[in-house]
């Protein structure tokens, strides 16, 4: 369901974004990112225990998805995209986990560095559920350091980021905060012509960067103050502080608006009635928007194409996915349900 007021930004587009998306198969692209893996752990209630007074689960599956920064990685291997990624792991089964997956889905590894004095970042949530109840999450236990990665490692990566950042495309940093985003990564980063910025702080580390993509409480953090009517100042504001050409803050369910310096650009969510679960949306519009502007596409139309994307998401339990045939029918069903 897209409003109508957006009907005619969309039509006077449909052939353009049509062909972008058909392009994105085979775009390379390099992400640097805060590699995460998301672990749900299921099972049945069964008793309480006799050492201790808590539940007993009978355990019923575990599912490892990618998260954070890896989220996004994913998202643009399953969009078509050629992906470098670029991070660290641990010397772990976590760490192992997450570069399977990512070999399953053709993404390249080679830029990811095992860092045996840290954890692989992990977020296990253990859920269960009763007989006739639904699924609810009991408690999170998370794996991380709160060290930053040696200089022998910060260096690494950035070696790897300088000698084939000229391959790519676009080159997306994804920062969680999980400490890979280091001084001189990003400064080898930020020497590629086009650059993603997707962080939740600090973003002036970043300054120069082509885009940034913050959500509203990252705009709040970085401002100085809170957002209420005062949207259009805050990211003149954010302009200002990112040294960038424009940024597109995610609005959650009032969808995305892009600002230049000269400029606003307003893009309502096209999905509020079928949304099921948020999480990760922000990573799978990085995603589109990194890919239409691969192919050439302004950013306008990669926002467009980074909501068409979340739209899809939205509706999904988890973090998760969507491709570019996906993309093209719910774009054509967007255009007919309005007619
Ligand atoms: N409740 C919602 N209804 C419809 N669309 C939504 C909703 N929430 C998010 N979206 C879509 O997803 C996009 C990104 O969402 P959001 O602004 O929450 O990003 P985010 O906070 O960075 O997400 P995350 O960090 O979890 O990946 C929005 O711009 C919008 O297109
Ligand atoms: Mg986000």
């Amino acid at each position: 369901m897209v409003p109508r007021s957006f009907r005619q930004h969309l039509l006077a587009r449909k052939e353009q974004l049509i062909g972008y998306l058909h392009r994105f198969q085979g775009q390379k692209i390099m992400v640097v990112g805060d590699l995460t893996l998301d672990e749900f752990v299921t099972g049945g209630a069964e008793r309480i225990s006799r050492e201790a007074p808590v539940l007993i689960l009978r355990h019923e599956e575990t599912r490892q998805v990618p998260g954070g920064g890896a989220n996004a990685i994913y998202n643009l291997a399953r969009l078509g995209g050629e992906v470098l990624a670029v991070g660290i792991i641990g010397n772990d089964d976590q760490g192992q986990v997450l570069k399977h997956i990512f070999q399953e889905a053709g993404i390249d590894t080679r830029g990811i560095v095992v860092d045996p004095s840290r954890p692989t970042v992990t977020k296990t949530r253990i859920s269960g559920h009763s007989r006739q109840s639904v699924t609810q999450q009991i408690v999170r236990i998370d794996r991380k350091s709160d060290q930053s990665p040696s200089p022998e490692i910060e260096q690494q990566l950035a070696h790897f980021i300088r000698d084939h950042r000229a391959e790519v495309a676009v080159l997306v940093c994804s920062d969680y905060s999980e400490g890979v985003l280091m001084p001189r990564v990003i400064a080898e980063a930020l020497q590629h012509p086009l650059t993603v910025v997707d962080a939740q702080q600090n973003l002036d580390r970043f300054a120069g960067a082509s885009i940034f993509t913050p959500n509203i409480p990252e705009v709040e953090r970085a401002v100085g103050y809170p957002i209420s009517d005062n949207l259009a100042q805050a990211a003149q504001d954010l302009l200002q502080i990112t040294q960038a050409q424009q940024v597109l803050i995610t609005r959650g369910e009032e969808g995305m608006s892009l600002f230049t310096h000269n400029d606003a650009f307003h893009i309502p969510a096209f999905n509020r009635t079928e949304v099921f679960d948020v999480t990760g949306a922000g990573d799978t519009v990085v995603a589109a928007l990194s890919l239409t502007l691969a192919v050439g596409g302004s950013y306008v139309e990669g926002a467009i194409l980074g909501n068409l994307a979340a739209s899809i998401v939205v509706r999904q339990f988890g973090t998760s996915t969507t491709n570019p045939i996906v993309m093209e029918e719910a774009l054509l069903q967007l255009l007919e349900e309005d007619k």
